[in-house]
């Protein structure tokens, strides 16, 4: 499978790990690369520039593949600008492969990461927001539809409808993100126009992801209308898995509750204990409506070679229809 993602990353197949807070580690990542899509480590899952450069060694010790990173350009209360430029400045200098940005576009860091031959892509929910990542002379753009888990844009547009739309919109290549968990996925996404898919709630679901084998078998039992869009209210939109906290999240914001009110129940310590416990009733966890694909724990490995069988059968079968 070739596409501009598999050539601009040097990766062998164009799968991509989403950043995810405490989920995207070192090792997760460099399962991921070694498979041959590439890996993400979420930099703010570190508390410095420090701390996440051994995060990258760690790496690099499992793996001699590409690897990726995620940095969150979003209102923070752990971090100061000081901390991000750290988190760019390590990237740059450490020569990682790819980095995936969302949030505020990291215009001032462009120039410094493509001298280190450093790429660069963003996540976005509109085309209005590709043609500006296009512009500022990023390498790829990601199309993130409302099926997402995370910070889906509160434009609500599909993955179906906005993927298109930003492929027609951009020269650069797109990587297509949201609802996507498996083979079917992969051959839509290319067929609308993505050069490569980006995963993450599939990637809970693999042995090398550190969390609680209770939570494995919520991803499994769980269907796609068990997700709900929370913080809609207080202008920061997130899909999380609906349990008791986020039925009281969303009566607590019926009721008009401000930002402030929401942030305790949402602190990432809480979310960080809750994956380790597999505690499932106590935290906002951020995945997608993909849950609904999600059937079985796999390997990294077994998934991204399922996902390329299963997408070139079902390309060849459809060709052979027409
Ligand atoms: C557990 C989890 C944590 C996430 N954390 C982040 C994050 O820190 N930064 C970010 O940009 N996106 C984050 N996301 C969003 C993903 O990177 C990705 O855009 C999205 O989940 C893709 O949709 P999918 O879950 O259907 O694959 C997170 C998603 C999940 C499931």
């Amino acid at each position: 499978m070739k596409t501009r993602i598999t050539e601009l990353f040097g990766i062998e197949y164009p799968i991509v790990c989403g950043g995810m807070l405490w989920l995207a580690t070192p090792e997760l990542c460099a399962a991921i690369s070694n498979a041959g899509g590439l890996g993400n480590i979420t930099a703010c899952n570190y508390d410095t520039g420090e701390d996440f450069r051994a995060a990258i060694h760690k790496a690099r010790s499992l793996t001699s593949k590409p690897i990726g990173i995620n940095i969150t350009l979003l209102p923070s209360m752990r971090f100061t600008e000081a901390i991000y430029d750290d988190f760019f400045r390590v990237c740059a200098e450490e020569k990682v492969t790819a980095i995936e940005v969302s949030g505020k576009p990291a215009v001032k860091y462009l120039d410094m990461l493509h001298k280190a031959g450093v790429k660069v892509m963003h996540k976005v929910g509109a085309v209005r927001h590709a043609l500006n990542i296009e512009r500022y002379g990023y390498d790829a753009v990601i199309a993130a539809g409302i099926e997402e888990g995370g910070h889906p844009l509160n434009d609500d547009v599909s993955t179906m409808v906005l993927l298109p739309r930003i492929v027609e919109s951009v020269k650069i290549p797109v990587i297509s993100t949201g609802g996507i968990a498996d083979g079917r996925g992969l051959a839509a996404a290319l067929c609308l126009g993505a050069e490569g898919v980006l995963m993450a709630t599939r990637f809970i679901a693999t042995r090398e992801c550190q969390v609680h084998p209770r939570i494995w078998d919520e991803l499994i039992n769980r269907q796609e209308n068990e997700t709900a869009l929370i913080c809609k209210s207080v202008g920061l939109q997130g899909r999380a898995l609906k349990n008791k906290l986020v039925e009281k999240i969303l009566k607590l914001e019926s009721q008009g509750a401000t930002i402030g009110e929401l942030i305790p129940l949402l602190s990432g310590a809480r979310v960080q204990q809750a994956w380790k416990t597999g505690e499932c009733d106590d935290a906002a966890f951020m995945v997608g409506q993909s849950i609904g694909l999600v059937k079985e724990v796999t390997t990294c490995q077994e998934l991204i070679e399922s996902m390329v069988r299963d997408a070139r059968i079902i390309m060849e079968k459809n060709l052979a229809r027409i």
